[in-house]
């Protein structure tokens, strides 16, 4: 069977992992999360006191990268892999709003970006992955034959996280996830390593006003288009 590699990027909280979860399982691909694995560096920085509201000691977390083991487990059950740091699930920790706060500053060290790319490069090395994130079409897979970019209002963006964080019963206000999801976008673009911008080849897909089962249909029309292509 023809196997391709399928890159999504764009904004946050824009459906990138749902949407490339339905893709994984409609096509029977591997999905990785690799904002997860961001955000499990950054809870690993946040627990070792590398980082909190006044300073990031980024030295130190430099030093310790080779203490930081990154793993994803499937979960029957939730229909998708769960995210590991040192052989602990944290899959339910890397999601609140403390570690959005912190996060894109992480990202921004290219000695963290280095060692996950690597990793997320082994990933995809059989193909027949869909990888979601911020540098998949530009920098961890350029010749995926098939990149999205998605995006959606910055307000619409904010809602769909808020109502995500209530649902989990999380103490946050529609406000300040609204400034998060705003200065990650600034500092995610803007960074000089790798910074989030639309890679050559990509398809756009603005889905303010889209529902899940849209843009679903969507981006499977045109994987499938391309595994055709491909196999012709
Ligand atoms: O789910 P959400 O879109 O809010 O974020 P995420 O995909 O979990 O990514 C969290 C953060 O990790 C992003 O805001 C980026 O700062 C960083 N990231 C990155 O730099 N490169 C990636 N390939 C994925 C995430
Ligand atoms: O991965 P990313 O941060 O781009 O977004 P996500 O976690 O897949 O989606 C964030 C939230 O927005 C989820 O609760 C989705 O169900 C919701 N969403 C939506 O309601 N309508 C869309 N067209 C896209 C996402």
């Amino acid at each position: 069977m023809t196997k391709i590699t399928i890159a999504i990027d764009g904004f946050s909280s824009t459906g990138k992992s749902t949407v490339a979860k339905q893709l994984a399982k409609a096509l029977g691909y591997v999905y990785v999360d690799s904002g997860a694995m961001y955000r499990a560096v950054t809870l690993y920085a946040m627990q070792n006191g590398y980082i909190d509201s006044a300073y990031f000691d980024k030295e130190s977390l430099i030093a310790q990268l080779d203490q930081i083991s990154i793993s994803f487990k499937f979960n029957e059950n939730l229909g998708f892999a769960e995210v590991y740091l040192n052989g602990k699930n944290i899959e339910k920790q890397i999601r609140t709003l403390e570690v959005s706060q912190f996060v894109s500053q992480v990202a921004t060290v290219s000695e963290v970006r280095e060692q996950l790319v690597k990793q997320q490069q082994n990933f995809g090395k059989n193909k027949g992955v869909v990888m979601d994130g911020r540098d998949i079409g530009t920098v961890v897979f350029p010749y995926a034959e098939l990149k999205l970019f998605m995006t959606a209002s910055a307000e619409k963006r904010a809602q769909r996280r808020y109502d995500e964080l209530i649902k989990r019963g999380d103490d946050v206000s529609y406000d300040e996830v609204l400034k998060n999801v705003q200065s990650r976008d600034h500092i995610d673009s803007t960074r000089e390593d790798s910074p989030l911008t639309i890679a050559e080849g990509s398809i756009k897909l603005d889905n303010s006003n889209m529902t899940l089962e849209e843009q679903f249909e969507f981006v499977l029309k045109h994987s499938d288009e391309k595994i055709r292509d491909v196999k012709e």
